[in-house]
């Protein structure tokens, strides 16, 4: 089993949970508040806006959450990614029959190869639609296969595969869907909270060491993708969400999917150019690095 492991604090969290029990490594040294307390209102709630959603690795896990929660709202269209499309889709393949704005495309997140036909495939759906653009990328895919790799005893093999999904990844799907993302549009990297040097630096976790370096890396990747973006107007920041209930996350975990992905969705509909190449967590505080 691929368990995430003990993540970060959150020390205000927007929603209710009733684990805080577990958190109790605070990085932050001052309490922070979740910029989901200021007065913004979540623009993508507006009756005007028909947001384009494209998520990776949508067919299980927080990925398939997303959509579930995402396609509850007639505005949305979603493109939802799978690995492959050969695996088993029932639940993706539900919300696909109940939902006509629900697209299910194939993008293996560590192929190159793939994420260019994937992108060829999005090119030929919007011209074919009234979309006009993506208005929100979310980079959800991720693996943590080789969990019990530490300093001491990783591989060449394991790092690799951490960095080409993880990294490479998000990279060159940002890179291939670049004419699709314009003035507004939001890319979100799914980072984790064990991926902060600040977090890791007072942890006495030393296990996952090649999923925390490829996500210590897909974190500079955003700082350097939203100043690439920046004129074109488009924000990228990365997003911790929690330590969940999923395959990755396990059994233990704290949050249950449906909550992280509801306060996800509430930092997608507020965040803007002000909060590009920065680093939230799934309750909108601001995370150290
Ligand atoms: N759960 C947590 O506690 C937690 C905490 C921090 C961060 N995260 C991050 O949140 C994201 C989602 O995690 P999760 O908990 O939902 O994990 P999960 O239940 O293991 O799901 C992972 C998803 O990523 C997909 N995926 C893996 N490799 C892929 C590839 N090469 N191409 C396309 N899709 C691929 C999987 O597809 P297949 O079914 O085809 O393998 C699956 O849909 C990950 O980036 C993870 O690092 C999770």
């Amino acid at each position: 089993m691929e368990k995430e492991g003990l993540q970060g604090a959150d020390t205000t969290p927007l929603l209710e949970h009733k684990s805080n029990k577990y958190l109790t490594l605070s990085i932050q040294k001052s309490p922070q508040t979740s910029f989901l307390k200021s007065k913004v209102p979540p623009f993508y709630e507006g009756a005007s806006k028909m947001p384009l959603w494209v998520i990776t690795g949508a067919n299980r896990g927080l990925g398939l959450e997303f959509v579930t929660q995402l396609s509850t709202n007639p505005s949305n269209t979603i493109i939802a990614t799978t690995r492959t499309l050969t695996s088993d889709l029932t639940s993706l393949r539900a919300l696909e029959s109940k939902n006509s704005k629900v697209h299910i495309l194939e993008c293996d997140t560590g192929s190159e190869s793939s994420i260019y036909s994937f992108a060829k495939q999005v090119t030929e759906l919007l011209n074919a639609s009234s979309e006009t653009k993506i208005d929100f990328l979310l980079n959800n895919a991720g693996i943590n296969s080789v969990s019990q790799e530490k300093a001491l005893s990783m591989t060449a093999e394991g790092l690799n595969d951490q960095m080409r999904i993880n990294v490479l990844g998000p990279a060159k799907i940002v890179e291939n869907l670049l004419p699709h993302l314009k003035e507004g549009s939001v890319v979100m990297n799914m980072t984790s909270g064990i991926g902060s040097l600040a977090y890791s630096s007072e942890s006495e976790m030393t296990k996952c060491t090649t999923y925390c370096i490829s996500k210590v890396a897909l974190n500079m990747l955003t700082v350097h993708q939203a100043k690439e973006l920046r004129e074109r107007g488009v924000t990228v920041f990365c997003m911790d969400p929690g330590w969940v209930k999923t395959r990755m996350g396990g059994e233990g975990a704290v949050l249950e999917k449906e909550v992280s992905i509801k306060g996800m969705l509430e930092v997608l509909g507020r965040v803007g150019v002000d909060k590009s190449g920065r680093f939230y967590e799934w309750n909108g505080v601001e995370k150290a690095w």
